[in-house]
């Protein structure tokens, strides 16, 4: 109903009360415009999501053709270290052959195809292109080890580090021209633990510290160690810091202080629920202008937890 209707119909209102009709359509009209904000950026992680989906996908369609082109080559390297003792053995008999029309042609035939350069052309090629297919292979495993297509959401006992080396090499892209990575890995046993959401925290961390870091000797910290039954990771940024008006804040969804398309604000209370599931905790210690550091302590095993008797949501 308007405040026009209201009048129509004969109800007359006083000016306070017409003033908190006016405050009460304000917030409306602003609730309204959240509420949009707010579909915008769901329909955008959801796009993120499938997105995620679709590359792990791929990465597992990928790994099977990488995997026999990467062992033919090998075939083909031993196949051509024999040809090439082959091909020295006629050459020592071209020499025999000279002055014949036989060898006249070997001789022609050896200048055009320009045979020297092809023998010392032919390993460097392969060597680049092994180099290259390894890299792909790399990639593909570390998509593979990220999403972990094969064992989807399971509890497995993971090696943390492992994680966070595929981690970094996905979000390297986005890290290496802010900040170089430093590591300070403790020693970590195996944790039991839901590893692509793990990944997926690791992965939050280090995009908010690489957004964060404006300078040109920008740096990422990543610790670890390990605390009775616990482990802890920390990772650090010397990047811009966290407003203490802000820090309240940060794990609330959808809570942003990036531009439209560079930020969902969904990151934080991602982990932040991922890390409570995992029956650990997640905190956080900033100063604006010196960096951030965010710490993840997570239980060694989850024998304690009672969320894993409840069925699965
Ligand atoms: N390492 C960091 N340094 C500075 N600010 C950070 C850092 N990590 C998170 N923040 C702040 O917390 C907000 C929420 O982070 P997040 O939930 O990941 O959402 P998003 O990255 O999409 O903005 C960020 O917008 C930023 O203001
Ligand atoms: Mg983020």
């Amino acid at each position: 109903m308007s405040i026009e209707s209201d009048q129509a119909d004969g109800l007359t209102l006083n000016p306070t009360q017409l003033q908190a009709l006016h405050r009460g359509k304000q917030e409306l009209l602003q609730l309204n415009a959240k509420l949009s904000e707010a579909q915008e950026k769901l329909v955008q992680s959801e796009k993120l999501a499938s997105i995620g989906q679709l590359a792990a996908g791929v990465a597992h369609e990928i790994n099977n053709p990488i995997g026999y082109i990467f062992s033919n080559f090998g075939t083909l390297e031993r196949y051509l270290v024999d040809l090439f003792e082959m091909l020295a053995a006629y050459e020592e008999a071209e020499t025999a052959l000279a002055g014949t029309p036989t060898g006249a042609r070997l001789k022609a035939l050896r200048g055009k195809v320009e045979l020297d350069f092809l023998k010392q052309d032919i390993p460097t090629l392969m060597a680049e292109s092994k180099e290259g297919i390894s890299r792909v292979r790399k990639i593909v495993q570390d998509l593979k080890d990220f999403s972990r297509v094969d064992n989807n959401q399971e509890w497995i006992l993971a090696d943390l580090h492992q994680g966070m080396e595929s981690t970094l090499n996905i979000v390297n892209n986005e890290i290496k021209y802010k900040a170089r990575v430093v590591k300070q890995y403790g020693d970590l046993p195996e944790v039991e633990c839901l590893a692509s959401e793990i990944n997926q925290v690791f992965m939050n961390l280090l995009i908010n510290a690489s957004h964060a870091i404006q300078r040109s000797d920008g740096c990422i910290t990543i610790s670890s160690g390990r605390a009775d039954d616990q482990v802890w990771l920390e990772i650090a940024d010397n990047g811009s810091g966290i407003d203490p008006e802000h820090l309240k804040r940060i794990f609330d969804p959808f809570f942003t202080t990036k531009p439209i398309g560079q930020g969902t604000g969904l990151g934080l209370s991602l982990s932040y629920g991922i890390i409570k599931k995992h029956q650990g905790q997640i905190l956080v210690d900033s100063q604006v202008g010196v960096g951030t550091r965010f710490r993840i302590v997570l239980p060694i095993d989850q024998r304690r937890n009672d969320a894993l008797q409840q069925p699965a949501v």
